[in-house]
This record gives structure tokens, C-alpha cells and sequence, in this order.
């Protein structure tokens, strides 16, 4: 590895990333066929109504798998706030403002560390417990219950995700690199997350 580079993630973590995007365009595009007359035509991309109802099960599945090992890889310090999280929280990042630097990190900032809780795993629980009340419910209660609450989390999902994907890439350059070659550089670890670059010991 070059002497500049910073292990960020690993092959696992990467593979497991992918499976979890996929899987979500899959379903957030069979799911908007489903939910707008207008968008029916989305279905025809994965063989028809009946078809895109399977594949929208099956990545489900996939999906929940995805889900459930991210927390081996993110959970642990995504609920460890410390005061540094506070101080980025109260400036949001420094996002706001031209003058305001990013507060010291960890290895996940606390906006992450946010976005893994209320969306990936909150979010994610509620949209996958009720997309198995969908799969196997009988009674009208139940189906009502589950489709009320599915639809709310989908629209978390297809409004938070596109702000995730921006703040991963365009930005904040050389971040996406990370969920690609694994490794991010020096600089940049220092920049985002002095914290964690005092803990791994290059500052
Ligand atoms: C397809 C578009 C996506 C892109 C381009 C993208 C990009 C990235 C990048 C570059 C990172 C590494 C950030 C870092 O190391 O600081 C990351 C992390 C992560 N991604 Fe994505 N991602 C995408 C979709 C998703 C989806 C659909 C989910 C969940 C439903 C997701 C969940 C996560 C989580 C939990 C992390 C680790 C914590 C974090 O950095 O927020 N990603 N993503």
C-alpha cells in the first residue's frame, strides 16, 4: 500500500456496502412501480407486475441480509457519543458556514453515526418488519397496518440516501474511495477525522 494511503474499510465491508446499495435500487425502483400508476412501467424493466413482485421480495431478503451485517461493522461506535459528536452536531459539521472547521472525529463522524441509527437500522427495521407483514399477513388490519408504515419508511430511505450519496462523493473528494479501493489518504483522514487519525497514529 502506498505510504500515503489509510486502510479505511475492509473487502468484506465493501462487498457487503454493494449488496446493500443494490439491492436498495432494486427495490426502491420495483417499489415506486408499485406505488405510482404513472410508474407502472418500471415493472416491465423486471418482466412485469407479477415478476418485479417476486424480485422485490427476493432483494428484500438480500437486503435484510445486508442489513443485519452492517451491525458487525458500524453499531459498535456508531452508539458511543462523545463530546466531540456534540460539537460537530451543534455546528453541523461546519457544513453551514465557510468559516467553521470540522471538530475533531473519530472514525465515523456523528452526522454517520446518525444516518446509521435513525436510517440504515431504525428505518431499515421498520421497512423490513413490515415488508414480512406484506409477504405473509392475512387479515385487512394487518395489511393496512404494514403498508401505512412500509410506504413511510421508503420515504426516509428515498430521501435520505441521495444526501448520503452526495456527502460520500461530490461533497467530499476523495471519500468515495473508501467504499471502492478500501483506502482513503492521510490528508484526508486528517482533515475529516483528526480524532481517529491521533487514535491509528499518524498525527
Ligand atoms: C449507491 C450509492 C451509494 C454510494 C455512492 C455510497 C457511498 C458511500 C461511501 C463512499 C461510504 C464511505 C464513507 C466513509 O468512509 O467516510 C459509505 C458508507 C456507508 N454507506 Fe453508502 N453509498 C451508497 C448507498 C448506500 C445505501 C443505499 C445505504 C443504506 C441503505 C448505505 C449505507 C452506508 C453506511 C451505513 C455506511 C457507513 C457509515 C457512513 O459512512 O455513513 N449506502 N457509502
Amino acid at each position: 500500500m502506498r505510504h500515503d494511503l489509510v486502510q479505511r474499510t475492509t473487502g468484506w465491508e465493501r462487498f457487503n456496502h454493494w449488496l446493500l446499495a443494490l439491492s436498495f435500487i432494486v427495490l426502491v425502483l420495483t417499489g415506486f412501480g408499485f406505488l405510482y400508476n404513472s410508474l407502472n412501467w418500471l415493472n416491465t424493466i423486471f418482466g412485469g407486475n407479477q415478476l418485479a413482485k417476486e424480485i422485490h421480495k427476493w432483494a428484500g431478503v438480500v437486503f435484510t441480509l445486508s442489513v443485519l451485517f452492517t451491525l458487525g461493522s458500524y453499531l459498535g461506535d456508531s452508539i458511543r457519543f462523545t463530546k466531540e459528536d456534540y460539537q460537530w452536531l451543534s455546528s453541523l459539521g461546519g457544513y453551514l458556514s465557510k468559516t467553521t472547521t470540522e471538530p475533531p472525529q473519530g472514525r465515523l463522524n456523528a452526522g454517520q453515526k446518525l444516518y446509521y441509527l435513525l436510517v440504515v437500522v431504525l428505518t431499515g427495521a421498520v421497512i423490513i418488519i413490515t415488508g414480512f407483514i406484506l409477504w405473509f399477513a392475512q387479515s385487512t388490519g394487518w395489511l393496512r397496518f404494514g403498508h401505512f408504515l412500509h410506504n413511510l419508511a421508503f420515504v426516509v430511505f428515498v430521501t435520505t440516501v441521495p444526501l448520503h450519496i452526495y456527502l460520500s462523493t461530490a461533497a467530499n473528494p476523495g471519500t468515495f474511495r473508501a467504499m471502492t479501493r478500501g483506502t482513503v489518504t492521510r490528508a484526508w483522514v486528517k482533515r475529516h477525522h483528526r480524532k481517529w487519525a491521533k487514535e491509528i497514529g499518524i498525527e
